[in-house]
């Protein structure tokens, strides 16, 4: 099995840097794709109350029979449940059937309902109760960023966010690691449609390797940390196994040149409060 580098986050805590999403995997599936998941040797896995597959997640955790200390779960609060922020995570808790989760995200910052900095204020009490090992944000842009910096006390641990190499939002990247944010990568593959990019075919061919083993190399050489899905078991194994490449200089630069604004999910400026 490869070994998957660790990041330490911002408050100590560290997290396989290669995890696995359950985003759009089918309900009926979820607890089988997370028990293979799991087999193949993922560690870190990523689910959120608005996938309506926590419990599942959870069974398969409760099945698996790894020590629960070396996994690393993440889930993140409903948009429309930001308003019973405590509430909705004592209902994760549960659904996962864990006491501790090791990461809770605000899916989405709502800017419209205005709810986010008194949603971290949230947050920060679950932590300092020690229901969670870090706190993070996912889809917040730099300027939700900054409102919560100036009017909060701890700084996000990640900002999970839309990357692939045909949409990289390197701006609000680069500016979140300086403020000591990891930047996660969701949709890391472009859902599958940035395996068919030429450079992505061209350097697999080189490489001796597969399309989606090049775009999570890449992720893995620009830093970022990185959650690819699959319902297949010899996928899951293939994407794993990307832990292992190196990609140098010049190959990160020719994946990187694939930017072309290519935005599959919705813009974090207008997500509103019933999606989710
Ligand atoms: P499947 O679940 O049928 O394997 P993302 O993580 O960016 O959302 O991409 C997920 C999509 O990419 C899914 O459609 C998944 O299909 C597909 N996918 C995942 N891994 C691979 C792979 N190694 N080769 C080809 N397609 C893949």
């Amino acid at each position: 099995m490869p070994v998957v580098p660790t990041l330490t986050l911002n408050n100590g805590v560290a997290i396989p840097q290669l995890g696995f999403g359950v985003f759009q995997v089918p309900l009926g599936e979820t607890q089988r794709v997370v028990e293979d998941a799991l087999e193949a040797g993922y560690r870190h896995i990523d689910t959120a109350a608005a996938y309506g597959n926590e419990a599942a997640v959870g069974a398969a955790i409760a099945a698996c029979g790894i020590p629960r200390d070396d996994l690393f779960i993440t889930t993140k609060l409903r948009n429309g449940e930001q308003a019973i922020a405590a509430e909705a995570f004592e209902a994760s808790r549960r659904a996962l059937g864990l006491d501790v989760i090791d990461l809770y995200l605000i899916h989405w910052p709502v800017p419209s309902a205005g709810l986010f900095v008194d949603v971290w204020r949230v947050l920060e009490k679950i932590y300092a109760a020690d229901g969670v090992r870090a706190i993070g944000v996912s889809n917040f842009l730099q300027e939700h960023l900054d409102t919560l910096l100036a009017e909060t006390t701890i700084v996000p641990a990640v900002d999970q966010i839309e990357i692939h190499p045909t949409f990289q939002q390197a701006a609000l990247s680069a500016k979140a690691r300086t403020l000591g944010i990891a930047i996660e990568a969701y949709s890391p593959l472009g859902q599958g449609a940035d395996l068919n990019a030429a450079a992505v075919t061209a350097l697999a061919r080189k490489r001796g390797v597969s399309p989606a083993q090049v775009v999570i190399g890449w992720h893995l050489g620009i830093g970022d940390i990185v959650i690819p899905k699959s319902t297949h078991l010899d996928r899951m194994t293939e994407n794993l196994a990307a832990a292992a490449i190196t990609l140098d200089r010049d190959e990160l630069a020719a994946i990187t040149a694939l930017e072309s604004g290519a935005r599959i999910g919705t813009d974090p400026a207008k997500a509103s409060h019933s999606q989710m």
